[in-house]
Protein backbone atom coordinates (compact mmCIF):
# COMPACT_ATOMS: atom_id res chain seq x y z
CA UNK A 1 0.00 0.00 0.00
CA UNK A 2 1.56 3.24 -0.70
CA UNK A 3 1.02 6.24 1.67
CA UNK A 4 -0.16 9.45 0.37
CA UNK A 5 2.15 12.24 -0.64
CA UNK A 6 2.87 14.39 2.55
CA UNK A 7 1.93 17.68 2.06
CA UNK A 8 4.66 20.54 2.55
CA UNK A 9 1.78 23.34 3.82
CA UNK A 10 2.20 25.08 6.52
CA UNK A 11 -0.87 24.99 8.41
CA UNK A 12 -0.47 27.46 10.88
CA UNK A 13 0.60 29.90 8.19
CA UNK A 14 -2.42 30.00 5.40
CA UNK A 15 -1.97 31.23 1.86
CA UNK A 16 -4.99 33.29 1.29
CA UNK A 17 -5.33 36.61 1.97
CA UNK A 18 -9.26 37.35 0.94
CA UNK A 19 -9.47 41.37 -0.16
CA UNK A 20 -12.05 43.35 1.73
CA UNK A 21 -12.74 45.70 -0.88
CA UNK A 22 -16.20 47.17 1.13
CA UNK A 23 -16.79 50.95 1.87
CA UNK A 24 -18.14 50.15 5.26
CA UNK A 25 -17.77 48.19 8.60
CA UNK A 26 -20.84 46.41 8.51
CA UNK A 27 -20.51 44.52 5.06
CA UNK A 28 -16.98 44.04 5.18
CA UNK A 29 -17.82 42.40 9.30
CA UNK A 30 -20.61 40.36 7.63
CA UNK A 31 -18.35 38.60 5.08
CA UNK A 32 -15.50 38.09 7.57
CA UNK A 33 -17.84 36.70 10.01
CA UNK A 34 -18.66 33.98 7.44
CA UNK A 35 -14.76 33.13 6.83
CA UNK A 36 -12.54 31.27 8.63
CA UNK A 37 -9.31 32.87 10.10
CA UNK A 38 -7.77 29.56 10.48
CA UNK A 39 -7.25 28.93 6.26
CA UNK A 40 -6.92 32.69 5.33
CA UNK A 41 -5.86 36.36 6.22
CA UNK A 42 -7.68 39.80 5.73
CA UNK A 43 -6.57 42.66 3.37
CA UNK A 44 -7.93 46.06 4.15
CA UNK A 45 -7.30 48.72 1.93
CA UNK A 46 -7.68 52.68 1.82
CA UNK A 47 -11.14 52.98 0.84
CA UNK A 48 -12.50 50.46 4.15
CA UNK A 49 -9.68 51.92 6.74
CA UNK A 50 -10.52 55.48 5.49
CA UNK A 51 -14.11 54.71 6.26
CA UNK A 52 -13.80 52.80 9.24
CA UNK A 53 -10.73 53.55 10.86
CA UNK A 54 -8.55 51.56 13.55
CA UNK A 55 -11.00 50.03 15.99
CA UNK A 56 -12.24 48.28 12.89
CA UNK A 57 -9.11 46.26 12.71
CA UNK A 58 -8.92 45.34 16.42
CA UNK A 59 -12.76 44.11 15.40
CA UNK A 60 -11.19 41.44 13.09
CA UNK A 61 -7.55 40.98 14.93
CA UNK A 62 -9.96 39.94 18.20
CA UNK A 63 -12.17 36.94 15.87
CA UNK A 64 -8.82 35.46 14.98
CA UNK A 65 -7.85 37.15 11.27
CA UNK A 66 -4.33 38.32 10.69
CA UNK A 67 -4.67 41.66 9.19
CA UNK A 68 -2.81 43.00 6.36
CA UNK A 69 -2.85 46.51 6.11
CA UNK A 70 -2.50 47.79 2.62
CA UNK A 71 -2.40 51.57 2.58
CA UNK A 72 1.18 51.59 0.75
CA UNK A 73 3.10 54.45 2.55
CA UNK A 74 4.92 57.01 0.52
CA UNK A 75 6.79 60.00 2.44
CA UNK A 76 9.71 61.36 4.31
CA UNK A 77 11.23 58.48 5.96
CA UNK A 78 10.88 59.90 9.32
CA UNK A 79 6.74 60.02 8.10
CA UNK A 80 6.92 56.88 7.06
CA UNK A 81 8.22 55.16 10.24
CA UNK A 82 6.20 57.01 12.09
CA UNK A 83 2.98 55.60 10.06
CA UNK A 84 4.28 52.18 10.36
CA UNK A 85 5.26 52.58 13.67
CA UNK A 86 1.38 53.04 14.36
CA UNK A 87 -0.03 50.47 12.08
CA UNK A 88 2.28 47.91 13.93
CA UNK A 89 0.99 48.88 17.15
CA UNK A 90 -2.48 47.91 15.73
CA UNK A 91 -1.22 44.08 15.93
CA UNK A 92 -1.45 43.77 12.31
CA UNK A 93 0.23 40.85 10.38
CA UNK A 94 1.46 42.80 7.54
CA UNK A 95 1.80 45.90 6.15
CA UNK A 96 3.51 47.96 2.85
CA UNK A 97 5.36 50.53 1.64
CA UNK A 98 6.36 51.95 -1.78
CA UNK A 99 9.49 50.65 -2.99
CA UNK A 100 9.71 53.69 -5.10
CA UNK A 101 10.16 56.14 -1.33
CA UNK A 102 14.04 55.10 -1.61
CA UNK A 103 16.17 52.68 0.64
CA UNK A 104 16.63 55.39 3.50
CA UNK A 105 12.59 55.28 3.36
CA UNK A 106 12.79 51.55 3.42
CA UNK A 107 15.31 51.19 6.16
CA UNK A 108 13.49 53.36 8.39
CA UNK A 109 9.92 52.00 8.06
CA UNK A 110 12.18 48.15 8.89
CA UNK A 111 13.25 49.69 11.42
CA UNK A 112 10.48 50.87 13.13
CA UNK A 113 8.40 47.75 12.44
CA UNK A 114 11.63 46.01 14.13
CA UNK A 115 11.25 47.93 17.04
CA UNK A 116 7.19 46.81 17.16
CA UNK A 117 6.41 44.14 20.00
CA UNK A 118 4.30 42.22 17.61
CA UNK A 119 6.80 42.93 14.19
CA UNK A 120 4.89 42.82 11.37
CA UNK A 121 5.64 41.20 7.74
CA UNK A 122 6.97 44.62 5.80
CA UNK A 123 6.42 44.23 2.22
CA UNK A 124 7.30 47.08 -0.21
CA UNK A 125 5.29 48.12 -3.69
CA UNK A 126 7.70 47.60 -6.87
CA UNK A 127 5.56 49.31 -9.98
CA UNK A 128 1.78 49.87 -9.56
CA UNK A 129 0.38 47.55 -12.28
CA UNK A 130 -2.01 50.27 -13.47
CA UNK A 131 1.43 51.69 -14.79
CA UNK A 132 2.69 50.97 -17.85
CA UNK A 133 5.79 51.68 -19.88
CA UNK A 134 4.50 54.80 -21.05
CA UNK A 135 3.38 55.87 -17.72
CA UNK A 136 7.25 55.15 -16.13
CA UNK A 137 8.47 57.17 -19.30
CA UNK A 138 6.15 60.44 -18.27
CA UNK A 139 7.68 60.51 -14.54
CA UNK A 140 11.00 60.41 -15.89
CA UNK A 141 11.90 56.63 -15.61
CA UNK A 142 13.36 55.67 -19.11
CA UNK A 143 14.09 51.92 -17.45
CA UNK A 144 12.14 49.12 -19.27
CA UNK A 145 9.37 48.47 -16.81
CA UNK A 146 10.69 44.63 -15.97
CA UNK A 147 13.75 46.08 -15.09
CA UNK A 148 12.33 48.32 -13.22
CA UNK A 149 10.36 45.73 -11.35
CA UNK A 150 13.37 43.55 -10.36
CA UNK A 151 15.78 47.16 -9.10
CA UNK A 152 13.01 47.96 -7.34
CA UNK A 153 12.75 44.66 -5.53
CA UNK A 154 16.48 44.29 -5.05
CA UNK A 155 16.45 47.80 -3.33
CA UNK A 156 13.60 46.41 -1.17
CA UNK A 157 15.65 43.21 -0.28
CA UNK A 158 18.77 45.70 0.58
CA UNK A 159 16.49 47.59 3.20
CA UNK A 160 16.02 44.38 5.06
CA UNK A 161 12.26 44.29 4.30
CA UNK A 162 10.27 41.24 3.66
CA UNK A 163 9.10 40.41 0.35
CA UNK A 164 7.13 42.61 -2.42
CA UNK A 165 3.50 42.65 -4.12
CA UNK A 166 3.83 41.66 -7.39
CA UNK A 167 1.94 40.08 -10.68
CA UNK A 168 1.80 35.79 -10.07
CA UNK A 169 3.31 36.50 -14.37
CA UNK A 170 6.74 38.29 -12.49
CA UNK A 171 6.49 35.55 -9.37
CA UNK A 172 9.10 33.02 -11.50
CA UNK A 173 11.72 35.56 -12.71
CA UNK A 174 11.64 37.44 -8.98
CA UNK A 175 12.03 33.84 -7.30
CA UNK A 176 14.84 32.84 -9.06
CA UNK A 177 16.69 36.27 -8.44
CA UNK A 178 15.54 36.57 -5.00
CA UNK A 179 15.57 33.67 -3.50
CA UNK A 180 13.00 31.05 -1.32
CA UNK A 181 12.98 33.50 1.94
CA UNK A 182 11.71 36.78 0.36
CA UNK A 183 7.55 37.00 0.25
CA UNK A 184 6.24 37.43 -3.36
CA UNK A 185 2.34 38.61 -2.50
CA UNK A 186 0.44 38.43 -5.75
CA UNK A 187 -3.27 39.73 -6.96
CA UNK A 188 -4.69 39.05 -10.04
CA UNK A 189 -5.95 34.90 -8.94
CA UNK A 190 -8.76 33.81 -10.24
CA UNK A 191 -9.64 29.90 -9.69
CA UNK A 192 -10.12 27.80 -13.17
CA UNK A 193 -13.92 28.33 -13.01
CA UNK A 194 -14.36 31.76 -11.99
CA UNK A 195 -15.51 34.79 -13.22
CA UNK A 196 -12.06 37.25 -14.58
CA UNK A 197 -13.75 40.75 -13.36
CA UNK A 198 -11.77 43.53 -14.38
CA UNK A 199 -8.48 41.23 -14.06
CA UNK A 200 -6.63 41.02 -16.91
CA UNK A 201 -3.27 39.36 -16.46
CA UNK A 202 -4.90 36.40 -14.18
CA UNK A 203 -3.04 33.05 -13.56
CA UNK A 204 -5.08 30.33 -10.77
CA UNK A 205 -3.92 29.60 -7.59
CA UNK A 206 -1.97 26.71 -8.01
CA UNK A 207 -0.05 28.21 -11.24
CA UNK A 208 0.81 30.90 -8.68
CA UNK A 209 2.03 28.69 -6.48
CA UNK A 210 4.37 26.89 -8.95
CA UNK A 211 5.32 30.06 -9.91
CA UNK A 212 6.95 31.23 -6.73
CA UNK A 213 4.25 33.01 -4.94
CA UNK A 214 4.33 33.09 -1.09
CA UNK A 215 1.10 34.74 -0.61
CA UNK A 216 -2.32 34.78 -2.74
CA UNK A 217 -4.91 37.84 -2.56
CA UNK A 218 -8.33 37.23 -3.58
CA UNK A 219 -11.20 39.12 -3.46
CA UNK A 220 -14.52 38.75 -5.79
CA UNK A 221 -14.05 34.81 -6.45
CA UNK A 222 -14.70 34.78 -2.69
CA UNK A 223 -16.33 38.22 -1.22
CA UNK A 224 -19.01 37.73 -4.26
CA UNK A 225 -19.63 33.82 -4.43
CA UNK A 226 -23.27 33.11 -2.83
CA UNK A 227 -20.91 31.09 -0.41
CA UNK A 228 -17.80 33.05 0.55
CA UNK A 229 -16.85 29.74 3.36
CA UNK A 230 -17.24 27.32 0.81
CA UNK A 231 -15.14 29.03 -2.19
CA UNK A 232 -12.29 30.03 0.51
CA UNK A 233 -12.26 26.15 1.49
CA UNK A 234 -12.44 24.88 -1.82
CA UNK A 235 -8.75 27.69 -2.87
CA UNK A 236 -7.58 26.64 0.47
CA UNK A 237 -7.95 22.50 -0.29
CA UNK A 238 -5.65 23.78 -4.04
CA UNK A 239 -3.48 25.54 -2.25
CA UNK A 240 -2.43 22.47 -0.03
CA UNK A 241 -2.70 19.86 -2.85
CA UNK A 242 -0.07 22.14 -4.87
CA UNK A 243 2.26 22.89 -1.79
O1 LIG B 1 -11.40 41.02 -6.48
P1 LIG B 1 -9.97 40.79 -6.82
O2 LIG B 1 -9.48 39.38 -6.56
O3 LIG B 1 -9.64 41.24 -8.24
O4 LIG B 1 -9.18 41.75 -5.80
C1 LIG B 1 -7.80 41.86 -5.82
C2 LIG B 1 -7.32 42.79 -4.77
O5 LIG B 1 -5.92 43.00 -5.00
C3 LIG B 1 -7.94 44.18 -4.78
O6 LIG B 1 -7.93 44.66 -3.41
C4 LIG B 1 -7.02 44.99 -5.64
O7 LIG B 1 -7.01 46.35 -5.33
C5 LIG B 1 -5.66 44.36 -5.26
N1 LIG B 1 -4.62 44.50 -6.27
C6 LIG B 1 -4.75 44.04 -7.57
N2 LIG B 1 -3.74 44.19 -8.46
C7 LIG B 1 -2.61 44.77 -8.07
C8 LIG B 1 -2.44 45.22 -6.79
C9 LIG B 1 -3.49 45.07 -5.88
O8 LIG B 1 -5.78 43.49 -7.92
N3 LIG B 1 -1.63 44.85 -8.93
Amino acid sequence: MTNPPISNYNINDPKIIVALDYADAADALKLAHQLDPAICRLKIGKELFTAVGPKFIEELTHAGFGVFLDLKFHDIPNTVAKACSAASNLGIWMLNVHASGGLEMMQAAQQAVSGSETKPLLIAVTVLTSMNQAGLNQIGIQTDLATHVLNLTKLTQQAGLDGVVCSALEARMLRDEMGSNFQLVTPGIRPIDANQDDQSRIVTPTEALKMGSSYLVIGRPITLNPNPLKALEAIHAECIHVS
